[in-house]
């Protein structure tokens, strides 16, 4: 895979990102249920946003020392204000290591941010006592018309923007099998198209804002931003046309990955 820019979730806006937080937290909640572990009493969340995911795992398991892990000072701020019993550490996960042996290694939606991933799941399997489980949940997404279209509006501005873009970091799920499987007592892999309803005007653009976009519109001067974002909204706003009542399906793959030590 090439060497992509690296996201160390410095620009990370939880804004923008928790307007969507009832479709995002599904993928979230099918991934803790797949999860068969008794009692940890270890867990860490690895790119843990605004901590709304991370009070899931607290709430299933209420003994255990639950720690969120993440780049993004805004997102940190935000969980540590939201949920101050937890601790949370800022951390890039391309080198991250943690203090001592964990249970739990949980991640949901963001793992996609890093490259690598034959190296990177194997070396997270590393950290967890014997029993303990990796739960991982990405989007699988870069071959809709959501992701498709940002070339399409980029327009002159593609130069600028194009070295921001990610290639798919998601592997074909067999890689995610072959690098485990050597590692782990048992792995389940799986993927799920959730078909999103969204409220709201120009409600795919605005959700891709928030994740996909927000380094591409990073790099850009605002009036460079206004006119990426408006023809990005024109072409995805007939790709997933609102319904007669107003609001919008954007369907949506996403990949889980669950494996045992
Ligand atoms: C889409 S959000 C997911 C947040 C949360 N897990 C959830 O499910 O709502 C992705 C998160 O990954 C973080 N992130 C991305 N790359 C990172 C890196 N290299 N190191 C640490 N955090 C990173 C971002 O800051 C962001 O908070």
């Amino acid at each position: 895979m090439n060497e992509t820019p690296k996201n160390q979730g410095q620009g990370w806006d939880s804004g923008q990102y928790l307007k969507f937080a009832g479709p995002r937290l599904r993928p979230a909640l099918d991934l803790l249920a797949r999860i068969d572990v008794d009692s940890p009493q270890s867990i860490y969340d690895l790119g843990c946003g605004p901590g709304n995911v991370t009070q899931l795992l607290a709430e299933r398991w209420p003994k255990a020392d639950i720690t969120g892990v993440d780049g993004s000072p805004d997102m940190l701020a935000r969980a540590a204000a939201d949920f101050p019993d937890m601790t949370w550490v800022e951390a890039d996960l391309n080198t991250w290591q943690p203090s001592g042996p964990i249970d739990v290694v949980f991640s949901n939606a963001a793992l996609h941010w890093l490259d690598n991933h034959v190296a990177l799941f194997p070396r997270l399997m590393g950290h967890l006592n014997p029993g303990g489980v990796l739960a991982v949940q990405m989007p699988g997404n870069h071959a809709q018309p959501s992701h498709m279209l940002i070339r399409d509006a980029a327009g002159p501005l593609l130069d600028k923007i194009e070295p921001h873009m990610r290639p798919d970091p998601v592997e074909v799920l067999g890689v995610y099998y072959d690098a485990l499987e050597p590692v782990s007592s048992e792995v389940d892999i799986w993927e799920t198209v959730y078909n999103q309803i969204l409220e709201g005007d120009n409600a795919v653009a605005e959700w891709t804002k928030g994740s996909v976009l927000k380094p591409l519109l990073d790099v850009l001067d605002d009036d460079e931003k206004d006119a990426f974002f408006a023809a990005y909204s024109e072409l995805v706003g007939k790709a997933y046309p609102k319904r007669p009542d107003g609001k919008t399906i954007f369907p949506f793959r996403r990949v889980f990955i669950v494996a045992k030590q």
